[in-house]
C-alpha cells in the first residue's frame, strides 16, 4: 500500500484538490464579475485580459482538482469507493465542468470549440450551476 486514509501523502493530496478547487471554483464566480467592471471602466481590452487570464487558470485548476480527488479515492483504504453516489455523479459532473470550461474559458493551449458570447453567457451559467453541485454533493458525500 502507497499510502492510508489520512496519512501524510493523503493529506498532501488533500490539500492539492483543496487549493485546486479553491482556486478553479474562486476564478469561476470572481472573474465574471471582473470582467464587466473591466469592461466598464477601461474597455475592451481589459476584459479581454481578464478573461485570458481566467481562462489560463480555471481549466488547469478543474483538471489538477479532479485528478487528484480520483487519487483520494484510490489512497482512502476503501472508505471511499466510486459506487457511492456522490463520487459516480460527481466523476460525471466533473466532466461535464471541464467540457464547460473549455468551451466558455479555454486556455490558450486548448481550443476545442468556437462558442459565441451570447451561448457562453448561458453556458457560464450552467458552469456555476455545476460547480455548486459538485460542492453540495462533495459535502454531503451522499452514499458514504
Ligand atoms: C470541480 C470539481 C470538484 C470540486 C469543486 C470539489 C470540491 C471538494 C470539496 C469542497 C471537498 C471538501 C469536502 C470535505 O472534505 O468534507 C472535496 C473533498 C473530496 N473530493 Fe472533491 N471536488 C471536485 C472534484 C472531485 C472529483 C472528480 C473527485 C473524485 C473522483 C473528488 C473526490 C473527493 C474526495 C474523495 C474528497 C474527500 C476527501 C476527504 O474528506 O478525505 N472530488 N471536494
Amino acid at each position: 500500500m502507497i499510502a492510508a486514509f489520512q496519512s501524510t501523502p493523503y493529506n498532501i493530496l488533500y490539500l492539492v484538490h483543496m487549493s485546486s478547487v479553491v482556486l478553479g471554483v474562486g476564478m469561476a464566480f470572481i472573474a465574471p464579475i471582473m470582467a464587466v467592471r473591466a469592461r466598464r471602466s477601461a474597455g475592451q481590452a481589459l476584459e479581454e485580459v481578464v478573461n485570458e487570464t481566467a481562462s489560463n487558470i480555471m481549466f488547469p485548476m478543474f483538471l489538477v482538482a479532479g485528478i487528484a480527488g480520483g487519487a483520494l479515492v484510490g489512497l482512502s483504504d476503501d472508505v471511499y469507493d466510486f459506487q457511492q453516489s456522490w463520487l459516480s455523479v460527481g466523476g460525471a459532473v466533473w466532466m461535464l465542468v471541464l467540457v464547460l470550461t473549455a468551451a466558455v474559458y479555454p486556455p490558450s493551449w486548448l481550443r476545442l470549440f468556437t462558442v459565441g458570447d451570447n451561448r457562453k453567457q448561458m453556458l457560464g451559467g450552467i458552469l456555476h450551476l455545476s460547480l455548486a453541485v459538485m460542492l453540495v454533493l462533495m459535502t454531503w458525500k451522499f452514499g458514504v
